[in-house]
């Protein structure tokens, strides 16, 4: 039996590549970060052919820092930044205009005339999901429509439409595929037949030979048709907040993890069939393991967390690292009054509010740059009591069995002592973070390592997952209530500002 596991997780950020033991401990990581495009506010791209080239380029450098090759490898995972739009030539693989980005927002309009008469709820029964500029549907219609020629290159079906996870797969292996958790993501779904809909795809007029197929999870797929893995099985893709779900070993109803990356992503497992909520959280599939019935899940998704330490660093120029957010934060001993609403892409769940831009609220001549630092951090922990609360409110309206007693995190703010004990405080429940924090990848390993039998079944990732750091919540009730009603207000002035 070969030793390892390889997962690809094509991130907003970077592409990694990240070799897994059978205990589900790292082996071998490398990394390469992408140009992010702003061609315009609001806008953002990425260049599918460099992705593809970092991502080509990671997969050599681990096998070679680690002296392996494609016979220590039993399978490959795909996981990717969800919802990204390539359209591509069949014919040559040649993208024919950049990725756009889940955070683009320049679908604004277009998805206003697509809800109609009916309004932002129109496809929300079938699909999960509000019509919003987040997801990929719109932004494919958007390249149909600004691309010469497309929309008949598309009909004659000389053109693919696919997600990031659909892209990867083309290069590595030549198959126009995704899976049924990307899938879920496009608009273009039935939620509950895992199949295009016909219906919506006409409404959108995308021609559905344009469209992958739609597969399990967790299958084989192909082999590698190049490139030093050649051979070896792609046998996982799962969406990155899937992948991280199934990582994080929550793998029966009323399981639940945040992942605190580019944006905050929190999932509840709720069983194989779709509970619709009533919220603001979406509805979406969360894995499928073979031929097994598929399971679903609510989310909370929130644009900026992580992206806003970043733009701190980028585009304000107040500190060189993400890192050292957490050593200024911590020279005050709170945020002065200061709040920070990153209402970049509009607001996500659980409000939903396209005509939001961000503000910074309660300025005063007392306010220093380690105020808006701790602010900045906060805003992630306000973002995600906000969607906790959400689910905490399905759950009885619907009678879930759901009651949040610790919450699990990964990703890259989890390494912020000072953010993780703010959660703590402001949710009022433990929170604590696993020993392996690259969950995303290790999700995606897990379904490829499930379909090849190099793990026999979900009891060996429940086994292998082990806690490693609890805070504990030791904020006073009053304390708490105060800072989310001066949350709460800051929130309110962020709504109305586009028109
Ligand atoms: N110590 C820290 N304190 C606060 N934020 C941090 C810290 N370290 C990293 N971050 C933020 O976390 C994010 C990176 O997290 P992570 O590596 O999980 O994201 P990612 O998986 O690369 O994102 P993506 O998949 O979207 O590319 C960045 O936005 C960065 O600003
Ligand atoms: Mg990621």
């Amino acid at each position: 039996m070969r030793r390892y596991v390889a997962a690809i997780d094509q991130g907003t950020t970077s592409s990694r590549c990240i070799v897994f033991d059978r205990r589900g401990r790292v082996v071998g990581v490398a990394q390469r970060e992408h140009e992010q495009l702003f061609p315009r506010p609001g806008w953002v791209e990425h260049d599918a052919e460099t992705i593809w080239r970092n991502t080509e380029s990671v997969i050599g450098e681990v096998l070679e820092r680690n002296g392996l090759g494609a016979d220590d490898i039993a399978a490959v995972g795909v996981t990717n930044q969800r919802e990204t739009t390539v359209v591509w030539e069949r014919a040559t693989g040649k993208p024919i205009h950049h990725a756009i980005v889940w955070q683009d927002t320049r679908t604004d309009r277009l998805v206003t005339e697509l809800g109609g008469e009916a309004g932002p709820t129109r496809y929300q029964d079938r699909t999960g999901l509000p019509l919003s500029t987040y997801f990929a549907g719109p932004k494919l219609r958007w390249i149909l429509d600004h691309v010469p020629g497309a929309q008949e290159r598309a009909e004659a079906g000389e053109l693919c439409f696919g997600t990031i996870d659909s892209w990867v797969l083309r290069n590595l292996t030549g198959r126009h595929i995704t899976d049924v958790t990307n899938a879920s993501r496009t608009m273009l779904m039935d939620l509950r037949t895992l199949q295009w809909d016909s219906e919506i795809c006409a409404e959108f007029r995308i021609p559905e030979a344009m469209l992958p197929e739609i597969r399990s999870s967790s299958e084989v797929y192909r082999e590698i048709t190049s490139g030093p893995l050649r051979g070896v099985p792609v046998a996982g893709i799962l969406g990155d907040q899937q992948a991280a779900t199934f990582g994080q070993a929550c793998l029966i109803p009323g399981e639940a993890k945040n992942t605190y990356g580019t944006g905050n992503f929190m999932l509840l497992n709720t069983g194989t069939t779709p509970v619709f909520s009533k919220h603001g959280l979406l509805t979406t599939v969360c894995y499928r393991l073979g031929d097994q019935p598929a399971v679903y899940a609510l989310e909370g998704s929130i644009a900026v967390t992580g992206s806003l330490v970043q733009w701190f660093r980028d585009n304000l120029g107040i500190i060189d690292s993400a890192e050292e957010i957490e050593e200024l934060a911590s020279s005050v001993a709170d945020n002065g009054g200061a709040y920070i609403v990153p209402a970049f892409s509009g607001l996500f769940a659980p409000r939903w509010r396209p005509d939001a831009r961000g503000v910074i609220a309660g300025l005063t001549r007392f306010v220093n740059k380690a105020h808006l630092a701790r602010a900045v951090l906060e805003s992630t922990a306000f973002q995600t009591l906000e969607v906790v609360d959400a689910m905490r409110a399905d759950a009885e309206s619907q009678r879930l069995d759901l009651e949040l007693t610790t919450l699990k995190v990964d990703g890259g703010m989890t390494g912020n002592d000072l953010l993780m004990q703010f959660q703590s405080d402001i949710l009022d429940v433990p929170v604590v973070r696993p020993v392996v924090t690259e969950t995303t990848a290790l999700g995606a390993a897990y379904a490829a390592g499930l379909a090849v039998g190099y793990w026999s079944g979900t009891d060996d990732i429940r086994a292998n997952w082990a806690a490693d750091t609890t805070w504990q919540p030791s904020m006073s009730a009053e304390d708490r209530e105060e800072h989310i009603a001066a949350w709460n207000k800051a929130v309110e002035r962020t709504y109305n500002w586009v028109d």
